[in-house]
Formats: C-alpha cells, structure tokens, sequence
C-alpha cells in the first residue's frame, strides 16, 4: 500500500454501479488506479429496492476495479439519493465560553450541535451538518472564526436527512459486499467537488445532475451549500417517451436515445434518419432525428420547469451568478444545454468530472461524476480527520462537515 492511502468512492445509481479506487500521492493528488463498473438492477429512482441485486452489482464492480488497481478494497465512501432525502438550513446559537472569550473548537462544536437540535421526525436520519457561515456578535459572514473574540457565536448550518429505513437499506448492501463504510455522502455534495470550480461556488451556481432515474439538484454560494433537492425524474423517462413515441421496445429506445438522442435536432441534420426496429416482428422503420427531437424535448423541459419552480419558491433564483451546471448522463443528451438557458433564462454549461490523474481519461464524462466527486470528498474527509484512529471524534479539522454523532 502506498504510504499516502487509498481512497474508494462508489455511486450506487439507478443504471449502474461504479466503483473507483484512488491513490493518494505525496502531493495529495489523486491518481485513479481502478475503475469499475456494473449495470445496476436493485434501484428504482435512485433507491434500493432490491438488496441482493444490488450488493451483487457493487460485488461484481468492486472486483473489477480491484483487479485492475491490484489493491483489496476494505472501506469506502458511498453516495446516496432518492426522493426521500430531505435538507433544510437552521442556526445554532451558544454564549462562547472559552478563556478570554476567545472561540475555541469546543465553542464551535456546540454551535453546531445546537443547531440540529430542531424537530427531526423520528423515522429520519441526520446525513450531513454543514457549516454554510458564523456570525460573531453580530458580524456576519465569518467562514472560520476559530481564535476570534466575541460573547455570542451563531452557526448557519443546512441539514441533510433521510428515511432510516432505507439509508439502512443501503448500507445492507454495501456491508453485504464486504465493504466497510466511512461515511454516506449525499450525491450532489460528492458530484459538485468533480464539477464546479472554486470560483462558481463563492459566486453562485447551481448543479443539476441528470442520471437515469433521478435528477439532483444543488445550489452554492460564498462557498457553501444552500439548497439541494432531488426529482424522481431522468434518463429513464426519456427512454420510455422514446419507446412509447416510436413504438419500439425498451433496449431498443435506450440505444437509439444515446446514439441519436437530442433535445433540438443540429441545424442541418433535421432530415437525418434513424432507423427503429419494430416490436412483435413487423419491418423496422425510418424515421427524422427531428422527430426524435420532439419526444425528448418536452421531458427535458418538464424537467427544468420543476427545478425552476422550486428554486424560485425556496427563493435561490438571485443566487445563480454564475449560471448553471448539467451533469450526469442524461447531460450528454445533445441540445440540453440550449432549452436549459432557455428556461432558467441563465448559463448553462455542461460539467464533466476533472481534477484527477492516472486513469482519468477513462472517467471523464458526466456519467462518472458522482464517482470522481467521491474521492474528492473523501480526500478532504481524510485530511479533515488525520489518522483513522482520531476519526470518531465526530467533527472535521475544518469543520466541514460533521458525522453524526453516534
Ligand atoms: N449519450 C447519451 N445520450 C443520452 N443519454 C445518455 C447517454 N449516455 C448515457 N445516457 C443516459 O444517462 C443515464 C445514466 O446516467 P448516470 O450514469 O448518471 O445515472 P445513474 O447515476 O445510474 O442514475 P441516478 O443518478 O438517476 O440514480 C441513463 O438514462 C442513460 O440512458
Ligand atoms: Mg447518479
């Protein structure tokens, strides 16, 4: 093992399961060494509904990044969605009580305690507590006020939850596979360290990760976290308008959909034909991409149409400086960029996974977003905590995140 470590990430999504191995460098770059992937079978909108479907396909990628990288895997970090995830912004307020009013870690962790002491149904788990920005004696927008002096220390914090039952669900699968678990990260955390850059975060950005069963949302400001949100829709639905419109069957519409699929059919290859196989054995036929178009535009549009609705009533519209970021992939669904700038009326790029080296290239593409996210975050985990004996203590060096505490 090198001396620096390994990092493992593993998305677990609706349409597949991709395991990625990570080695540490003496700069703390992280060079991908393994990569593994699995069709995933035991997920229906980003949740597991089938625990033994789904610890086989983490199995069966986990063996093939395994192998390639020549490195046993023991623990990794996991990222999760689904529809019953929930997240909310709340405050922590405590007297400071340390020498000479001067704050201290301990101050600081109380604050942020105080925070989660809000109503949370019992059939829900706290996932993350993260610090957004301390307001000492009422000077706001303080990102680190460890040392600093003051009387009253309040922390704004936003609060990730999820239904127990199935948080259990996928820890069970994952355990099953023979994998210790170091931490479950809510997947737009992970995905938005392998796209956004450092700049679009202080200034305001907003990522939508569309992938086959669900779309995640995220949006970000001076550095932090404010809202999230996940849709049940995705790259599945467009799949079934196609096979529906075309009458054709499901494999058939998924392929014609990655191969042809846009949203607005290139100036000039309107008249571009597709050929679709027939079910029940009639002749295939032939049809325009432009009609392609006009079975996928409307999802698309009804899919940014909930996003934009609901950024606009959590009131997160003013915060999109920078515009937004499509990933995940149902992003390479050609055209989407254009109907997304459209709608939001804001720009719109399309974010792939960077930042890493060695076996990188393999990696990067919207699909594996998540994935690379996964050791970006775990990185930051690790250094966070120092040696794995310290890892308990229940708060990050930089107060990034807190685990929950057990
Ligand atoms: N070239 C392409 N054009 C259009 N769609 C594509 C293309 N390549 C992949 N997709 C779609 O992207 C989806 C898979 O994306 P991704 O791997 O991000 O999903 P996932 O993480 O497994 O699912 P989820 O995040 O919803 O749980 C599928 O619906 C697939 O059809
Ligand atoms: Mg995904």
């Amino acid at each position: 093992m090198p001396k620096n470590g390994h990092i493992v990430g593993i998305d677990i999504g609706t349409k597949k399961v991709t395991v990625l191995i990570g080695a540490l460098t003496d700069e703390r770059k992280i060079e991908v060494i393994g990569i593994g992937t699995a069709d995933s079978q035991g997920l229906r909108k980003g949740v597991v509904v089938n625990l033994d479907a789904t610890s086989d396909a983490i199995r069966k990628a986990q063996e093939e990044a395994e192998l390639m990288a020549g490195f046993k895997i023991n623990a990794a970090f996991i990222g999760i969605s689904g529809a019953h995830i929930k997240s909310f912004n709340s405050r922590g307020v405590v007297a400071v009580s340390g020498k000479n009013r001067v704050i201290s870690r301990d101050d600081i962790r109380r604050a942020i305690e105080q925070s989660k002491a809000v109503s949370i149904p019992p059939d829900r788990e706290i996932l993350h507590v993260i610090p957004q920005e301390y307001v000492v004696d009422e000077q706001d927008g303080i990102k680190d006020p460890l040392g600093m002096n003051g009387i009253k220390l309040e922390v704004n914090v936003h609060i990730v939850t999820g239904a127990i039952m199935l948080v259990q669900n996928l820890r069970t699968c994952v355990e099953r596979a023979g994998i210790q678990i170091e931490k479950i990260v809510l997947n737009q955390i992970a995905t938005s360290e392998a796209v956004l850059t450092h700049d679009e975060m202080e200034l305001g950005v907003g990522i939508i990760d569309i992938g086959a069963g669900t779309t995640e949302v995220a949006i970000f400001e001076r550095g932090s976290l404010w809202y999230t949100s996940i849709i049940p829709l995705g790259g599945d639905n467009f799949t079934n308008d196609i096979a529906v419109g075309l009458r054709t069957a499901i494999p058939d519409a998924e392929k014609i959909k990655k191969k042809f699929g846009c949203v607005i059919a290139p100036a000039g290859e309107e008249q571009e034909t597709v050929e679709v196989p027939s079910v029940s054995g009639r002749k295939p036929r032939v049809l325009s991409r432009q009609l392609l178009a006009e079975i996928i535009q409307p999802r698309a549009e009804e899919i940014f149409r909930l996003v934009d609705t609901d950024i606009k009533r959590m009131g997160y519209e003013k915060s999109l400086n920078s515009g937004l970021v499509l990933t995940g992939g149902t992003a390479l669904l050609e055209g989407l960029e254009e109907v997304a700038e459209e709608i939001f009326d804001l720009p719109v790029r399309r974010g792939e996974p960077a930042g890493l080296g060695g076996l990188m290239d393999r990696v990067r593409t919207p699909e594996y977003s998540t994935a690379v996210g996964l050791l970006q975050y775990g990185r930051e985990v690790l250094r966070d905590l120092g040696p794995s004996k310290d890892r308990k203590r229940g708060l990050f060096g930089k107060l990034k995140d807190m685990f929950k505490e057990e």
